[in-house]
């Protein structure tokens, strides 16, 4: 990953007036985040930018390491329909990873096809309209997990039943020890088919499994220890998930099954039995995936905040700025400034509710009106902040598309 640092000649020791060399300025094409200055210039901060370049970089990566198996794009890692559609358009990527149900229908509505609801859902009326809606009950999935899940999806379904892949449980357990998270119940090939077979007595078309392994794609490598507990649990999931799809497969008529996230494409799309590999986050490249040793993608999405007043020196406070990404909390969850100016975060302040305090020697080449660049934690929960996103190339502001939030659609 390529970080744009600030030329300060007093300070830089590449610095062409330092080194003695001559950079013939104008072929030197500015590194972001000067070029989206300049492709947004004009535009009132804060804003935020998707680089396309960055973007569809991203996305080939993503398809080199999924060698040859179908990326099935999340839609919570890009909530923006147009670059969905982008995803989409490239080779290598094929249907969607949604988060509710009402997004699935409102995606199937406007042309998308193959929309897997990954998450169970209790929106009663959402389930009943879609079974009720031939052709989106067509396109979309959902998730199951438990009996209880099978009853109340029979119960609302009923007699059009609707389409469901079984959610199992991923996470490495050593003894007393769940590392991973805490989603499903269905850990062993028994639990699965149980589940399966009720759905198929009560009607559902049961046409998926879904293997997520979030202690893996959702870990970067950190130290040697995450190391070894990333193989370990590679290498036993490889196991259960080969013994929990054949025991399905007597059961089911499985048309996908699916693994993975950005962090582990490469891994997961090693196993013959997994059909398709999920990935959203890689698009984006956001802060949490920088620390990788498989792949880095390119900080494609960032925002600018303008600089609006000046504390005292050695301080800029920027409007905005307080978008802390969900997880365990902490300050990597915080935005990151971008572009190598020397600022920080005040330690008492953090990311603000309205405006953020930076402190440090950058804040003397600020003025009030300036902006500072910033690149959010996680992926599309950037997207929840802000109704557009400017599409940049280069130095160019390619277009201005809605998130799902500019399009009215918030889904939790
Ligand atoms: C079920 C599921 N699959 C895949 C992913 C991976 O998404 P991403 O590639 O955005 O990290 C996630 C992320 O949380 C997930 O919940």
């Amino acid at each position: 990953m390529t970080l744009h640092r600030d030329v300060d000649p007093a300070v830089d020791p590449d610095d062409p007036a330092r080194t003695g060399a001559v950079e013939p300025l104008e072929t030197a094409a500015p590194a972001p985040p000067r070029s989206w200055d300049v492709a947004t210039v004009g535009l009132p901060a804060p804003l935020a930018v998707v680089d396309l370049d960055a973007f569809d970089a991203n996305a080939e990566d993503l398809v080199r390491r999924a060698n040859g198996v179908p990326i099935r794009v999340a839609s919570k890692s890009v909530r923006c329909r147009p670059l969905l559609r982008r995803a989409l358009a490239r080779p290598g990527f094929s249907g969607v990873m949604a988060y509710s149900v009402r997004e699935a229908s409102w995606l199937v509505d406007s042309g998308f096809e193959d929309v897997y609801v990954a998450y169970p859902s209790v929106d009663v009326l959402a389930l009943s309209e879609l079974a009720l809606d031939g052709l989106a009950a067509s396109q979309v999935t959902v998730t199951v997990d438990s009996l209880d899940h099978v009853r109340m999806l029979a119960a609302l379904t009923r007699p059009h039943g609707l389409r469901v892949a079984v959610d199992v449980d991923s996470s490495l357990r050593v003894g007393p020890v769940h590392i991973g998270v805490r989603r499903s119940p269905v850990r062993s090939p028994e639990d699965a088919v149980a589940v399966a077979r009720a759905a198929s007595d009560a009607g559902l078309s049961v046409v998926g499994l879904m293997f997520y392994d979030a202690q893996i794609a959702g870990l970067p490598d950190t130290s040697p220890a995450v190391r070894f507990v990333k193989a370990r649990s590679a290498a036993s999931l490889v196991d259960r998930r080969r013994a929990v799809v054949r025991a399905v497969r007597d059961v089911a008529d499985l048309e996908f099954v699916n693994g993975g996230g950005t962090g582990s494409v490469h891994l997961t799309a090693l196993d013959p039995v997994v059909t398709e590999v999920a990935a959203g986050s890689g698009l984006y490249g956001p802060t949490l995936f920088d620390g990788y040793d498989a792949f880095s993608p390119r900080p494609a999405a960032a925002f600018a905040l303008a600089v609006t007043r000046r504390p005292g020196p050695g301080f800029v406070t920027v409007s905005g700025g307080g978008y802390i990404a969900s997880g365990p909390p902490g300050w990597e969850r915080l935005p990151a400034l971008f572009g190598g100016r020397d600022l920080r975060m005040v330690r008492r302040e953090g990311a603000g509710e309205v405006q953020t305090p930076l402190q440090g020697k950058g804040a003397r080449d600020l003025q009030i009106g300036d902006r500072a660049w910033f690149r959010h934690a996680k992926a599309g929960e950037l997207c929840e902040r802000f109704n557009a996103l400017h599409l940049v190339s280069g130095t160019d502001l390619v277009e201005t598309v809605p998130t799902y939030r500019g399009e009215g659609r918030n889904f939790g």
